[in-house]
């Protein structure tokens, strides 16, 4: 179908739009900057359309859809649809500095014999030549196909789905998430078969990006492809950072195959930040730009609504999304509001620092919805979708316990508060999510990790990375001692992978899927173990297990290996620093 208008009249309704939009986001964007007081951070973003030339009429050397498309945040009745045109994608995208316009449509069936909705946007360069379009007035519950065009060149074809009704009778849903893909450590073999699932939803936890230089963070398996540039700072060294993990065939196939809904952990930023404290070696002053920088980069590149457009420093990412009458997803972000990490952060015991009473991950506005949230639900399940490990894990011993103090173990009165909530409404629907740590684990949740015989109140099921850390085993040096000093903990895998979900009102069913390998392309995936919960507080029962045919059985590794494997990154990025300050 055909845009019938005039060129000239629908590029002026267009930039009459964006500008009307820019306003609004002006305002918001002067509100937000009050709050770090006496720093430049509106960055491109806040500056008026008005100058950008428009290119009505682009012509293309070359393709500009090198990175594929995207669609997320889905509604009922709504969905992002996202593309940016990138004809140099990993040297700033290569497009001039002018407004490109960009048709789409969507269409009931992929040969588009039934074009249901088609516009224009514009693509403009404070956006790195992004677009997200929010599609109104779709169908619940229904499959769509939807591309675009520019100048004369076609995108491929993305396929998406709304979401059901809220409220509405459902008898089951699909999912899967996934988390941590460094580039480096492997190829994306997971994603690959995760596009040839069938699935509602996928669910990204975070790590989409890693910040490192090439080769400064090593997986035990070795490197097996390189970062194309140095650590990344500059809005556009996140930029082409994201271009190039982009530019994977494999991630482009699953976000082309499913609606997304996405949520950052540290290596969006930097590893181990904490709200506005850098990990180290930067002042606050230069990591509040970085932070602007890598936000920004972020949403130029997820299919985010306008209400995740970033402000400055700061960006809302938390969101919720119900699925009809059987699931409410609290999508969190435990990065961007948290109390900066106990104890110097790293592996330590609880202290009294940890322990303090007044710490939060989440920031006080976040758990306000999310407790809201939880209150207020009527679905038969409610499920946080967030970043670090929930449940208490003590990887030291018995009477010297250790814990990760940049997860929930670190943030304890956090969790007790949201613990103490779900146990005042008797709720036993609570299913938590979880990435971060680059292996499979299931585990109860429970009112007291101390107490043998304290209740059941949900199940959180963490998945593996789909890269980082490399091939890794079935089984790891410290796995029998963490399972022996933790009995609310029922499964741990080291392999590769993702986790896919079947929903019904009755029952949770987690498949963890796992790849023997990731350092050569071409692994089967398997199902290594399932997992199913009812809302009985007996717990989680296995469904399943099987043997993965090749890979590692056992490794060398421990869980402290990961802290230090970042700490060892770190150290390469200090002694290139001094060099450069040498030169
Ligand atoms: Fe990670």
């Amino acid at each position: 179908m055909k845009d019938e208008r005039p060129m000239d009249e629908w590029i002026k309704k267009l930039t009459e739009d964006s500008l009307e939009k820019r306003k609004l986001d002006r305002r918001k964007f002067l509100a937000g900057a009050g709050k770090i007081a006496g720093l430049s951070l509106g960055l491109t973003i806040a500056q008026s359309i008005g100058a950008f030339e428009v290119n009505a009429a682009p012509r293309f050397r070359n393709y500009p859809f090198t990175l594929g498309v995207a669609s997320g945040d889905p509604l009922s009745d709504s969905v992002v649809l996202w593309t940016r045109l990138a004809p140099d994608p990993q040297n700033g995208g290569g497009m001039p500095n002018q407004a490109v316009p960009v048709k789409w449509e969507i269409a009931n069936d992929e040969n588009f014999t039934k074009v249901i909705q088609h516009g224009t946007e514009l693509a403009q360069p404070n956006l790195a030549h992004s677009v997200h379009v929010e599609v109104e007035g779709l169908k619940p519950n229904k499959v769509y196909y939807y591309r675009f065009r520019s100048g004369n060149e076609n995108s491929p074809i993305g396929k998406t789905k709304t979401l059901p009704e809220k409220g509405a009778e459902v008898s089951s849903m699909t999912f899967a998430f996934a988390s941590c893909q460094q580039y480096e450590h492997g190829y994306y073999t997971a994603f690959q078969h995760m596009a040839e699932e069938e699935l509602d939803l996928v669910i990204h936890l975070g790590d989409y990006i890693y910040e490192y230089g090439p080769n400064e963070y090593v997986s035990p398996s070795g490197n097996v492809r390189a970062h194309s540039g140095p650590e990344i700072i500059t809005l556009e060294d996140y930029r082409n950072r994201y271009a190039q993990y982009r530019s994977d065939t494999n991630l482009k196939a699953a976000h082309a195959a499913f609606p997304w809904v996405v949520t950052w952990d540290d290596h969006e930023v930097e590893n181990n930040y904490a709200n506005m404290i850098p990990e180290k070696g930067q002042s606050v002053e230069a990591f509040v730009k970085r932070r602007a920088a890598a936000y920004q980069a972020y949403y130029e590149h997820m299919p985010l609504r306008r209400s995740s457009l970033p402000h400055g420093a700061d960006m809302l990412l938390y969101r919720d999304f119900t699925y009809g009458n059987l699931a409410a997803f609290n999508v969190m972000d435990t990065r961007q509001y948290r109390d900066d990490q106990a104890n110097g952060d790293g592996s330590k015991p609880p202290s009294e620092e940890s322990m303090d009473p007044n710490r939060t991950l989440t920031g006080q506005e976040q758990e306000d919805w999310l407790i809201s949230n939880l209150g207020n639900s009527k679905t038969h399940w409610n499920i946080l979708a967030q970043q670090v490990f929930f449940a208490q894990r003590n990887y030291g011993t018995s009477t010297a316990p250790r814990f990760s103090m940049d997860a929930w173990d670190g943030y304890t009165a956090s969790r007790q508060r949201i613990t103490d909530f779900v146990q005042s409404k008797n709720l036993n629907n609570i299913i938590v999510l979880t990435g971060d740590v680059h292996a499979s684990w299931a585990c109860d949740l429970k009112a007291d990790y101390d107490d043998p015989a304290s209740k059941v109140i949900g199940a959180e099921f963490v998945g593996t990375s789909i890269t980082s850390g490399g091939n890794g085993a079935d089984k790891r040096a410290d796995t029998d001692k963490i399972m022996g000093l933790n009995p609310h903990i029922k499964f741990f895998n080291d392999y590769r992978g993702y986790v896919r979900c079947t929903v019904t009102p009755e029952e949770w069913r987690t498949d963890y899927r796992v790849l023997p390998f990731v350092t050569s392309p071409g692994a089967d995936i398997s199902t290594r173990a399932s997992f199913v919960y009812q809302k009985d507080q007996t717990g989680l029962k296995q469904a399943g297990s099987n043997v993965v045919p090749a890979g590692v059985k056992i490794s060398a590794e421990v869980e402290e290996d990961r802290n230090l494997a970042h700490g060892k990154a770190h150290e390469k990025q200090m002694k290139k620093n001094l060099i450069n300050i040498g030169q």
